[in-house]
């Protein structure tokens, strides 16, 4: 966990850095003995599911380590028969090219921030 915690914290901007999955729902990638990706699939019922904290240390990037990564989540959660798989992001064509899109194709998630 403390190698997936340093990998997050590169990327402040990107990923929440508090409130991390817990280690078991974690994937990692790893080259010369080191943590060089992660990606958590955050089970939230027997239905839904979240890929989160996504990173690759920039040494590694564009090698398609996210893609396995992105991969095994979305298997593991086929695996466990969850339906739907989602991912809050900004990298959207990324994640379009593994398969994600819109809610059933046409409707968009929506948030309500219940902390302000
Ligand atoms: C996004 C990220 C995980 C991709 O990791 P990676 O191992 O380089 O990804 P892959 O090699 O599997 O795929 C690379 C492709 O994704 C594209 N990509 C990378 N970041 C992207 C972004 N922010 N938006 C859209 N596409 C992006 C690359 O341009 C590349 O495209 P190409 O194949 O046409 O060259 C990595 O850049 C990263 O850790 N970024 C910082 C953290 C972050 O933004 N996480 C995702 C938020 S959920």
């Amino acid at each position: 966990m403390a190698a997936i915690r340093g990998l997050i914290r590169l990327f402040p901007d990107k990923l929440v850095q508090g409130n991390l999955p817990r280690v078991a729902s974690f994937f990692v990638a790893e080259a010369g003995g080191k943590v060089i990706g992660c990606c958590a699939l955050q089970i939230y019922s027997k239905r839904m599911a979240e890929v989160r904290s996504l990173a690759v240390h920039p040494d590694y990037q564009d090698a398609g380590v996210a893609t396995k990564l992105v991969k095994r989540c979305t298997e593991r959660a086929r695996e466990r028969g969850i339906r739907e798989v989602f991912a809050v992001t900004s990298a959207t064509e990324f994640f379009e090219r593994l398969g994600f899109n819109t809610f059933r194709r046409e409707k968009t998630a929506m948030f309500f921030d219940v902390s302000v």
